[in-house]
């Protein structure tokens, strides 16, 4: 089964959630289960009572979050540096960590079981993708193959005379494409370097790792296409590319993040203590649930707002086929936190927990100040308070997605719409282009 759905755009499932596994409901005891997909991928119950938070108190519910807090300006933030134990490892001596599938071959070693298969901190061989132990790392690798395509398989003719015609656009609209080329195209490839060289060696799973080797390629397909429309419309490349380092609105966004990739970039790294496994965490949580998942939203939304109204339909079409991946990206990696809580229950301790939900409340007044930025005026129907509720919403999603409360009281929708955007086959011609079916193989029908 084709796996996109962001949990967004799915109803609850018709699941007994008292009967998930949870790290909580787990005794220590208990052989460590493997979650599945329908297991991890938590939905909310929209309609439920407001939840508890860690303490067991009442959730807190933020009073005035449009306005950016003093502390989330640009400053030094380093998650990296918080304990006082750096957990380096001298030269010559075995890491704590797990194996990398570089070691020396050991001949006539036992066989890999699927006992041996741990998320991290594994010692069996990692150049041996069977036997699977996790099949929803597996599945997903090959629902991502499935959703192949290339940037340059959507026609762009019609956004470049939109672009080019002075009537065409608003100064507001040139605004909001601009200002998402320029995060975006920046952004993608800070994933993809944050994949490749720091995530990818902490996992050691094979067949997360083949699922990691696809994402790699997706963030590199995202760059070209913000690339692809970036030159079809005869932008300027250098105010473009360099927005995140020139343009505040982008560049805080980036700047919160870097601190956490470059924890684990950092070559003495390894995993292996709860603080070191905790960083791993943390470090995922900042980029799936949070950089991935809620500060790539309100660009999407603006963008692919735009092309509901059929304007910039070639771009809009890139950003609705970017956001289905986005989706799978942020589903896969709320399945990796939630397997290594599993295997780690130590690990997911209450201050550890309030961390996270600080972060997530911290990100959600980041990308709120985003959406005020890049449209101070309201535009297409939407404006800052509309974003200011939706970033809440997604923001509840996410938290229960890893069980942690809902942080946002009696918060709803205002764009149920995405919800439609993400199935691309129910919404055949969805922006009156002539795509008509995505194929498997890279290769769209076109009428
Ligand atoms: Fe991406
Ligand atoms: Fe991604």
């Amino acid at each position: 089964m084709l796996n996109w759905d962001d949990p967004l755009a799915t109803p609850a499932r018709k699941q007994d959630r008292s009967k998930a596994q949870t790290p909580e409901a787990i005794p220590r005891s208990a052989p460590l289960p493997h979650a599945s997909g329908d297991q991890l991928q938590d939905t909310a119950d929209r309609a439920g009572p407001p939840r508890t938070d860690i303490a067991g108190r009442a959730p807190v519910v933020d009073s005035n979050p449009i306005a950016i807090q003093p502390d989330l300006a640009l400053r030094e933030f380093s998650p990296g540096v918080d304990d006082s134990t750096p957990d380096r490892h001298p030269p010559g001596q075995t890491a704590a960590g797990g194996a990398t599938g570089l070691e020396d071959l050991e001949m006539g070693a036992g066989r890999v079981r699927v006992d041996d298969k741990r998320i991290i901190n594994c010692r069996a061989d990692l150049n041996q993708l069977v036997p699977f132990k996790y099949d929803w790392a597996w599945q997903k690798y090959l629902d991502a193959c499935a959703n192949h395509w290339m940037p340059q398989e959507i026609s762009m003719n019609a956004d470049i005379a939109l672009w080019k015609d002075p009537n065409g656009l608003t100064r507001d609209e040139r605004t909001i494409i601009q200002r998402n080329l320029g995060f975006f195209s920046t952004a993608d490839s800070l994933v993809a370097n944050n994949l490749v060289l720091a995530v990818y060696r902490h996992i050691s799973n094979p067949e997360c790792r083949q699922y990691l080797l696809r994402q790699a390629f997706e963030e590199a397909l995202h760059t070209h296409a913000y690339q692809y429309a970036i030159e079809s419309l005869g932008l300027d490349k250098g105010k473009i590319f360099n927005m995140y380092r020139e343009v505040p609105a982008v560049a805080r966004k980036a700047k919160w993040a870097l601190p956490y990739t470059q924890c684990l970039a950092d070559p003495h790294f390894t995993t292996g203590t709860p603080e070191n496994d905790r960083k791993l965490l943390r470090e995922l949580v900042a980029f799936y649930v949070i950089f991935e998942g809620i500060f790539f939203y309100v660009g999407f939304v603006q963008v692919l707002s735009m092309g509901r109204r059929n304007k910039m339909t070639g771009t809009a079409e890139q950003f609705q086929y970017i956001l289905r991946d986005e989706s799978m990206h942020m589903n896969f990696g709320i399945d990796v936190i939630n397997q290594i809580k599993i295997e780690n229950l130590h690990l997911w301790t209450a201050d550890f927990k309030q961390e996270l939900v600080h972060m997530i409340r911290e990100a959600v007044q980041l990308e709120s100040q985003y959406a005020h930025d890049t449209m101070p005026r309201g535009v297409l129907g939407l404006n800052a308070p509309l974003f200011d509720e939706y970033l809440k919403f997604i923001a509840n999603r996410r938290c229960t997605q890893i069980g942690l409360p809902e942080q946002y009281r009696g918060v709803t929708n205002p764009f149920p719409w995405m919800s439609e955007v993400l199935d691309l086959k129910k919404e055949k011609n969805f922006f009156e282009t002539r795509v008509t079916e995505y194929r498997t193989g890279g290769t769209l029908t076109w009428d």
